[in-house]
């Protein structure tokens, strides 16, 4: 895929570009009958709504109790799609293979990784997007490097993944974006 373009979506609820773009090439071809998605740390509910909207069951997850109520709200007719979970993902535990799709967009905990990867089924897409320490240079986002990718670290974290792509956006910002296919299923 080519580095996202930007889109020109405005306000809260729009879906990060990575997302809509990834629905057209790789979503919508792989699972055109829809499927089951985890939205992790999915906030105001923008790409859980987006899913929602196309026909997919969606799991949102999220700390913070009044934005989930927010997503709630934003949801609208849509929201009997979405599963709201107040969760703290400190004590994340996906399950073994119950998901099509798994987006993980601007939430760093590292341990989680094998637990994503485990969660998700077998043909399974990841799609994770997240800073970069390229970022601080642009203002914004997290300053603590706890909470930044390192350079290919976003790629290398997840190499057990068919990488259908993958890039490290470098203009006006300091983004890393994956996306990732559960081809090869772990022993054990
Ligand atoms: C930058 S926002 C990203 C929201 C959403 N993924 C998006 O791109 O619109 C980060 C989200 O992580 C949530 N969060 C922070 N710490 C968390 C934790 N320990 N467990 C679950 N959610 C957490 C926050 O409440 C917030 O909604």
């Amino acid at each position: 895929m080519e580095p996202a373009l930007p889109r020109r979506t405005h306000g809260k609820l729009a879906p990060d570009s990575l997302l809509i773009d990834a629905f057209d090439r790789y979503i919508e071809p792989l699972f055109p009958n829809a499927g089951v998605t985890l939205d992790i740390a999915g906030g105001t509910g923008r790409h859980a709504i987006f899913l929602a909207k196309k026909g997919w069951n969606v799991r949102l997850t999220d700390i913070a109790e009044a934005g989930i109520a927010n997503a709630r709200a934003n949801a609208g007719s849509f929201a009997n799609r979405i599963d709201f979970r107040v969760e703290d993902l400190t004590r994340f535990d996906g399950g073994r293979e119950s998901y099509d799709l798994i987006l993980v967009f601007f939430f760093l905990r590292r341990e989680m990784f094998p637990e994503l990867v485990k969660a998700l089924k077998p043909g399974g897409l990841l799609i994770y997007k997240g800073y970069t320490r390229g970022q601080a240079k642009f203002g914004g986002g997290p300053t603590n490097p706890d909470y930044l990718f390192g350079e290919n670290e976003l790629l290398d974290s997840f190499r057990g993944l068919q990488v259908l792509h993958y890039a490290e956006l470098i203009r006006d910002c300091g983004r890393a974006e994956l996306v990732g296919r559960k081809v090869h299923v772990p022993a054990g």
